[in-house]
């Protein structure tokens, strides 16, 4: 027996977590999951109620300060987002330069990137220097986002609006359009809910990097990578191409059952954290706007509202015994559908959004700084001879 295995013998001690799954790693007041009664509370409030009662700059102050703002705050706050919200020539020149096919969330890294080189960011920024960059991040990304759509296309790039909150400005950016009433409700909750989810890997990877008191932006920029990834953000994309590929209500059955057979995963359900008997409540409040929008625009916003719901009832007979439900990106896929928005640039819309959670969990984080530098249990062999490469078969 090998050293490595004779440390094997004590389970307790050598035990492993993957993926860190039920690791508390942090302490933190910005987000918490009742995972039993199916709530999400954003610094102590209802996500149901935020979303039911607040704009995205209301939530994007609350997550940022810790409080909601009154009418004076939230008014500063606003005009210095409306403010920031105009681009420098060059970041557009740089994405007029990419190919017209680069995929969105990248594009955005990129110019998140060219701009804080740019600026020279590093850890030296002051509190008050940090959320100044923050709220520039908040206010400049999504206008990346829409001239990256507009330019892509062959359109005219559209100026901002200074008259439209946040959510409103970007889908008019974007099409060109300004939303009617369920449209900007919709704009607005997709941001709202997407702006934080406690310690998400995207979010942990930004305080993993913040934590070597690296700077805010390649905190954020690693997070971008994070989320990327279809087991966590990506995944609005592939529900999307999913439901196309579905193609059909009445398909949804043989899709899925052959998904189990296939030991695949069916993309938009299942969540590390909502293993029990409540449901992501996200799910639900997205599913109400789907609907609406349905029901609204017909077509084909009713056909994927459809395929979803169908989808949704099949999985939970099938894998619903084993905690296997849907999550957030099931519905918000189809929302971002029914508002026009091709399914490459769902993960970028879930980082514009995102951004607000990430800067508010590095900046808490380094309250209390500490290195994140966790162990790994070493299972390979020891006290190997070296052998010349001549010599080596
Ligand atoms: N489809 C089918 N079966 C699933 C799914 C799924 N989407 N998710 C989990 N399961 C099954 C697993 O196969 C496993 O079954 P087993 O015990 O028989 O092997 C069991 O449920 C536990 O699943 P794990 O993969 O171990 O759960 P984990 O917590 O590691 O993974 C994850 C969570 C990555 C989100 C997973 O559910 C998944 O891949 N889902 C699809 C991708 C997705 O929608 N991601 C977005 C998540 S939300 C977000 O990040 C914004």
């Amino acid at each position: 027996m090998s050293k490595v295995e004779a440390l094997g013998q004590n389970a307790e001690r050598d035990r492993v977590y993957w993926g860190l799954e039920g690791v508390y790693v942090n302490e933190t007041c910005i987000c918490y999951i009742d995972t039993e009664s199916g709530k999400i509370y954003y610094r102590g409030y209802d996500l149901e109620d935020l979303v039911r009662h607040a704009s995205f700059e209301e939530v994007a102050y609350l997550l940022l300060y810790g409080k909601l703002p009154n009418r004076r705050e939230l008014e500063e706050f606003s005009n210095k987002l409306r403010e920031k919200r105009y681009i420098d020539s060059d970041v557009i020149e740089l994405v007029r330069k990419l190919p017209l096919d680069a995929y969105p969330i990248d594009v955005l890294r990129l110019c998140i990137d060219y701009y804080c080189t740019k600026m020279r960011f590093v850890n030296t920024l002051s509190v008050k220097d940090n959320y100044e960059l923050a709220i520039d991040l908040i206010a400049k990304s999504p206008v990346v986002l829409a001239y990256l759509y507009r330019i892509s296309r062959g359109l005219d790039v559209v100026l901002p609006r200074p008259e439209l909150d946040h959510s409103a400005n970007f889908y008019y950016m974007l099409t060109g359009r300004t939303p009617d009433e369920v449209e900007h409700e919709a704009m607005n909750t997709i941001f709202i809910i997407y702006a934080d989810h406690s310690l998400a890997n995207s979010t942990f990877t930004a305080i993993t990097v913040g934590s070597t008191l690296s700077d805010l932006g390649s905190a954020i920029i690693a997070a971008l990578c994070s989320l990327k990834g279809p087991l966590h953000g990506g995944a609005n994309r592939e529900v999307v191409n999913m439901l196309l590929e579905i193609g059909d209500e009445g398909r949804v059955e043989d899709y899925v059952l052959e998904k189990i057979k296939r030991k695949e995963k069916i993309m938009g359900f299942g969540h590390r954290v909502y293993k029990g008997q409540a449901r992501d409540p996200r799910v639900k409040i997205l599913k109400n706007i789907a609907k609406k929008l349905a029901l609204r625009k017909g077509g084909d916003s009713l056909k994927i509202y459809r395929i979803a719901e169908r989808l949704e009832e099949v999985v939970e007979k099938y894998l619903g015994s084993k905690g296997v439900g849907p999550n957030v990106d099931l519905y918000a896929g189809v929302v971002l559908y029914q508002l026009g928005i091709p399914p490459d640039y769902n993960p970028a819309v879930f980082a514009i959004s995102r951004v607000v959670g990430w800067v508010a969990h590095v900046l808490e984080y380094w309250n209390h700084n500490k290195l994140i530098r966790p162990l790994e249990k070493y299972r390979g062999p020891l006290g190997l001879k070296y052998v010349p490469l001549e010599e080596r078969e």
